[in-house]
């Protein structure tokens, strides 16, 4: 595995493979959701690129970008591990000038997610779209942990007319259930139990929508019930597009469920 940290390298190298590219962006402090990602990438790729950065452009004045957790040196052992051909780990002065030209995502970055953070999909879409340019990849992994993320890229992929191919990767959960996330380990063990209500609730839900119940109140009502102990942000359920609905419709619904610790926001879904 060749670690990179210029565009240059990356690029020349881009230059001399003429197979297919999978590509998975990340932020580091790989856990086994981002290694999904890339055995996938792995199995359907000649080439195996995966990126590190923690983009500051897509964190809000106030976040967590200065505590974000950093594990560069277990990363890329992981990576080596993985067989991943190139690891790119950029600075931030790499990826960013003084001036940008920047990327406006559409009105609908600015509910669920994009609500509690307004502004924060216009940078995920300005980096991810940096290290398409810079990859050029065949193949692009993204979790469906993120699912409003997802939806964005795909859109914006279809908006520019970029030739990648986004693939949607299904969420890894701990045995337990609670969906894994770098975020995870700002959970003291007494919140850590109670984030198993998130996925539980899903659980339900999913069950009664497997009953037959496809009115979306009832649904998000039960989910509601389930969480009520937590300090919940919002339960959606939305379709593919992420319209609210009112009827539930197999193969085009999602239910999101956002879940705030102090300050650490625990998201998760379900794909019915
Ligand atoms: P990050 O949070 O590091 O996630 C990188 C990728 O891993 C995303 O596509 C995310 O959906 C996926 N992922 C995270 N947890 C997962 C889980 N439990 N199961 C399956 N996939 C999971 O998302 C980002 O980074 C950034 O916004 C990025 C796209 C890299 C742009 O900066």
């Amino acid at each position: 595995m060749q670690i990179l940290r210029t565009i240059e390298e990356l690029q020349n190298i881009r230059k001399t493979i003429s197979t297919n590219v999978g590509f998975v962006p990340t932020m580091g402090a790989l856990h086994d959701g981002h290694i999904s990602l890339i055995k996938k990438a792995r199995t359907e790729n000649e080439i195996v690129i995966v990126s590190i950065f923690v983009n500051p452009t897509q964190f809000l004045p106030g976040e967590d970008l200065d505590a974000y957790p950093r594990k560069d040196e277990a990363d890329k052992k992981i990576c080596e591990l993985c067989k991943v051909d190139y690891l790119f780990m950029p600075e931030i002065s790499t990826m960013y000038s003084k001036e940008e030209v920047l990327i406006k995502a559409p009105n609908k970055s600015y509910i669920l997610e994009g609500l509690a953070r307004p502004g924060h999909f216009d940078g995920v879409l300005q980096v991810v779209l940096k290290l398409f340019g810079i990859t050029q990849p065949t193949n692009a992994y993204f979790g469906k942990k993120d699912a409003q993320q997802l939806s964005l890229i795909l859109q914006m992929v279809k908006n520019l007319f970029l030739p990648i191919n986004i693939i949607p990767c299904e969420i890894v959960r701990e045995k337990d259930g609670l969906a894994l996330s770098s975020r995870n380990i700002y959970l003291s063990s007494e919140q850590r139990k109670d984030a198993l209500l998130i996925s539980k609730s899903l659980y339900s839900a999913g069950a009664l929508i497997a009953k037959g119940e496809l009115n979306a109140t009832i649904v998000k009502n039960k989910i509601l019930e389930i969480m009520r102990p937590l300090e919940i942000e919002y339960v959606a359920i939305v379709d593919r597009e992420f319209n609210e609905i009112d009827t539930i419709e197999l193969k085009n619904t999602i239910i999101l469920v956002v879940a705030r610790f102090e300050k650490t926001r625990l998201l998760d879904n379900i794909w019915i």
